[in-house]
């Protein structure tokens, strides 16, 4: 009787599951910190109801089809009609996709989708869109569309949590977009987890997102991000839509800049530029003018930098001070620019250009409260930083791009006609960039000054070596 040594039904023993309402993680016993994420006090216990033994039977083989077999029906894309938006998404909404939208609370995400739903009602060729708000009353949202000029007969309203009568809803209705306000608030009946928790928002977003996949319609999710974890960051969803998008900004400046982290239907890392105004966001196509309008002209430790955002070009204004310590270890900081790099970028100039900076505190700053990821900055912060140190003025109509390795090498970078292109529209009348970029740009031929008599073509200074760069500008 060997086989019947071991019980045929399991023992009712692991009942729970702690987990982590930051990440998502699952651990077998209850900690103060996440092991996964790292996260303090986010580990809760969660009763998991005996899971029913599903039959396997003999599975059916499906039918492959060549990807060349498969037809597109008509463009699948509808416009939100805010271009900076639809910048963001790749050229506007996919039907039948899911999208999410992070942000800290009241940066502005309830604003936009407004905007976007009223906008996507008035396109008569797809139909009503749904708006479902746990957050806010019928009457709050109306209030505010009716200052932000987003009322339409076609924008329905309805305010919900529960996600077994949202999604009658959508069945009976038949939106064209759907939008959850926030997924947050969502709950399902069937769980007996409170909302916000882990397990709520990854079924309620499953359930929402499998019923758009179903019907033909967008989805488009709202959800927080907040640093407790008391709320379930959106961190677990961002695997099961097919756009996860940013907005960012901060409360000292007005302008918000949306970023798509991740599109399934278009360019990541594409961003728009929006700013609240008392009428809602207001999208700034020529967001290079915001960036550079407080700049501080013929002042030392001040380089333009033309950087790209996604397929976008950028002039930012790097901003560098340095000043003698009065700490032990000199200071390094950097806001809008990952300190880490400036650590390096500051190690190079003590080597490769000899600037004594060990008694020296060092502080960049990108102007305007844009963030800069990209390494083709390096070039502009050791210029800003070298003429902070020499207190020399870097000639106002020059802007600079152009990566930097760890021997002072100046090196290419990508899309080079582009950021000229931008410098020039901007009025700058050269540009110092890598010398491996020149041919490029220069068969790019680029006017600048283009609208006066003044017309010539951007000049163009290129430098192999920091100290050239260095040079060239610093005189
Ligand atoms: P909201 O869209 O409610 O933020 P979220 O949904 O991301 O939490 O934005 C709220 C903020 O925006 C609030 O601080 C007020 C401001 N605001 C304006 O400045 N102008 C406007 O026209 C609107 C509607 C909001
Ligand atoms: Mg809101």
């Amino acid at each position: 009787m060997e086989s019947n040594a071991y019980p045929t039904t399991l023992p009712r023993m692991a009942k729970s599951l702690f987990v982590c309402q930051s990440c998502g993680a699952e651990h077998r016993k209850w900690m103060g910190q996440c092991t996964d994420c790292g996260e303090w006090n986010a580990v809760t216990e969660q009763v998991i109801e005996a899971a029913a033994v599903r039959s396997l039977g003999k599975a059916k083989a499906l039918r492959a089809s060549p990807i060349t077999d498969i037809s597109q029906s008509g463009n699948p894309r509808r416009s939100t009609h805010i271009e900076e938006l639809d910048r963001v998404l790749g050229g506007g909404l996919v039907a039948g996709s899911a999208v999410l939208i992070g942000g800290d609370p009241g940066i502005g995400k309830s604003t936009l989708l407004l905007q976007a739903a009223a906008k996507l009602a008035a396109d008569k060729k797809h139909g009503p869109v749904l708006y479902i708000t746990g957050e806010e009353s019928i009457q709050q949202v109306h209030l505010r569309g009716s200052r932000i000029d987003a009322l339409h007969d076609d924008l329905l309203l309805i305010s919900a949590c529960e996600l077994e009568s949202m999604l009658a809803t959508i069945s009976e209705i038949k939106p064209s977009t759907v939008i959850i306000d926030s997924i947050q608030t969502t709950v399902s009946s069937k769980l007996s987890s409170a909302p916000g928790t882990v397990s709520q928002v990854r079924d309620c977003s499953a359930a929402l997102i499998q019923h758009a996949k179903t019907h033909g319609h967008v989805v488009v999710l709202v959800g927080h991000v907040t640093k407790q974890g008391a709320l379930a960051g959106p961190r677990v969803l961002e695997h099961m839509v097919d756009a996860v998008i940013y907005f960012e900004g901060d409360r000292g400046h007005a302008h918000r800049i949306l970023r798509a982290v991740k599109n399934r239907f278009g360019p990541a890392g594409e961003i728009g530029v929006f700013e609240m105004s008392d009428r809602g966001l207001i999208g700034i196509r020529d967001a290079s003018r915001l960036f550079l309008a407080e700049r501080a002209k013929d002042t030392p430790g001040s380089v333009v930098l033309a950087c790209m955002e996604g397929t976008r070009p950028l002039l930012v204004e790097v901003q560098a001070l340095i000043a003698p310590t009065v700490y032990a270890t000199p200071k390094r900081s950097a806001v809008g620019v990952d300190s880490g790099r400036v650590a390096m970028l500051t190690a190079v100039l003590e080597r490769r250009i000899g600037l004594p900076l060990a008694q020296h505190d060092v502080y960049i700053n990108i102007a305007g409260g844009a963030r800069i990821a990209e390494p083709a900055a390096d070039l502009a912060i050791l210029l800003a930083m070298v003429s902070a140190y020499q207190e020399k003025a870097v000639p106002e109509d020059i802007a600079v791009f152009g990566e930097v390795g760890l021997t002072g090498e100046v090196r290419p970078v990508g899309q080079p006609e582009s950021r000229a292109k931008e410098a020039a529209n901007l009025g700058f009348s050269s540009i110092l960039l890598p010398s491996e970029n020149h041919e490029r740009v220069q068969k790019a031929n680029i006017i600048a000054n283009m609208r006066r008599e003044t017309a010539m073509p951007l000049k163009l200074l290129q430098a192999r070596h920091l100290s050239e760069a260095a040079q060239q500008i610093l005189k």
